[in-house]
């Protein structure tokens, strides 16, 4: 049962023992008389419910109440958990085509493809962690989400993409986690524990933004990378996706250095997302991970800026698609030259916002 329905009963069942134990006038009879108790009823239960919030939204966080409260209504409005954010997507691709038309990134793809193929083929040194964990940084538009889709289509797996800029604070951090006894939301399990639940222990596992997301997540992601298992916060339930899941975090920090991470080591990058110099004036926190935390992630993976090269061919691609598309509804066959590649490419020289910004001007 959703927060405010039970607030709501609550609030009913007192006001119901209040009205019994005042005596009602003697004027009123027969209907008059439950019209007048039904109206009385549910004035006091609303005055009490929104009393309870108000006093929720000052002992707990008012933003939190409040936020809670408009959810809960959507919950009893809809029918629906408002918890579904997050999406999986059963892949639809056949596994040797899961690369194709995917550009430029070739060394993103070469990191992460060896470190699943030789973690399938046994080849850990740790056998009780996730499958494989990624770490994908780089600017945006370039395809770490995208590649994430795209492992899950060479494994076959489902992918259940987190948002992490949806758990900002503290309140909406227990969304993910599961909120322990007593704080709104504990009456169901956490985002993370749904997903496992749903789908089982045989998916990827997308953290998009990573570094928006709470610290508090940051924390019970390090059990997750560390020993693939993780502890619900609302019904104390262990999770195991040992073996199984593959995890990755992307996020656009030092996405101004992006070449320059190329020329590092991992574990310079490593030394850089966890040092207070390397994470100044980066992301919305105001303090690096911590060391433990970049110590547990499998592979850190650069991505690069979109060279010439494949702003190009995703030009053309994007095109063919689009004509395609005209072929079909319209039956208009349009072909186009190398000049408007040419032509297209000299717009987008740089591709400053990726390829949302050739979508744009296509
Ligand atoms: N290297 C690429 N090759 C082909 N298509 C790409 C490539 N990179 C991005 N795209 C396309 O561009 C769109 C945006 O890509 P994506 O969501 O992966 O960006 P991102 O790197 O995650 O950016 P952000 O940091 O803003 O989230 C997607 O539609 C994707 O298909
Ligand atoms: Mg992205």
């Amino acid at each position: 049962m959703g927060s405010v329905l039970k607030v709501l009963v609550l609030a009913a069942i007192v006001s119901f023992i209040i009205l019994m134990a005042l005596h009602p006038p003697e004027s009123k009879k027969g209907i008059e008389l439950f019209l007048y108790f039904a109206s009385c009823w549910l004035i006091l239960t609303i005055v009490l419910a929104f009393i309870v919030t108000f006093l929720m939204g000052i002992t707990l966080n008012s933003v939190a109440a409040a936020k809670e409260f408009d959810h809960g209504v959507q919950r009893l409005w809809t029918g629906q958990s408002d918890t579904k954010k997050w999406a999986a997507v059963p892949s639809t691709i056949a596994p040797d085509k899961a690369f194709e038309g995917f550009h430029g990134q070739e060394d993103a793809m070469r990191t992460v493809t060896d470190t699943i193929v030789a973690a399938r083929q046994g080849l850990q040194t740790r056998p009780d962690g996730p499958l494989a964990s990624f770490f994908f940084l780089g600017p945006t538009g370039v395809g770490k989400t995208e590649l994430a889709h795209r492992v899950a289509a060479f494994m076959q797996q489902s992918l259940v993409k987190f948002d992490m800029g949806e758990f900002v604070d503290k309140h909406t951090a227990f969304r993910f986690t599961g909120a322990p006894p007593g704080y709104i939301g504990s009456d169901q399990p956490g985002q993370l524990a749904q997903a496992v639940d749903k789908y089982g222990p045989s998916l990827v596992l997308l953290f998009d933004e990573i570094t928006l997301a709470h610290p508090k997540i940051w924390d019970v992601l390090m059990g997750l990378l560390d020993k693939g298992t993780f502890q619900d916060g609302s019904t104390g339930r262990w999770y195991s996706v040992q073996q199984k899941a593959i995890i990755i975090m992307t996020s656009n920090a030092f996405e101004d250095q992006a070449e320059e991470l190329h020329r590092m080591s991992e574990r310079e990058v490593r030394d850089l997302l966890s040092s207070n110099r390397g994470w100044q004036g980066v992301v919305g926190q105001d303090f690096p991970f911590r060391k433990a935390f970049v110590g547990r992630i499998g592979r850190i993976v650069p991505f690069h800026p979109l060279s010439p090269a494949a702003i190009r061919a995703i030009i053309r691609d994007r095109l063919n698609t689009s004509l395609a598309g005209v072929k079909q509804k319209s039956g208009l066959i349009l072909t186009y030259g190398d000049n408007v590649l040419d032509r297209f490419a000299a717009t987008v020289h740089d591709a400053k916002y990726g390829v949302r910004e050739i979508d744009c001007i296509i």
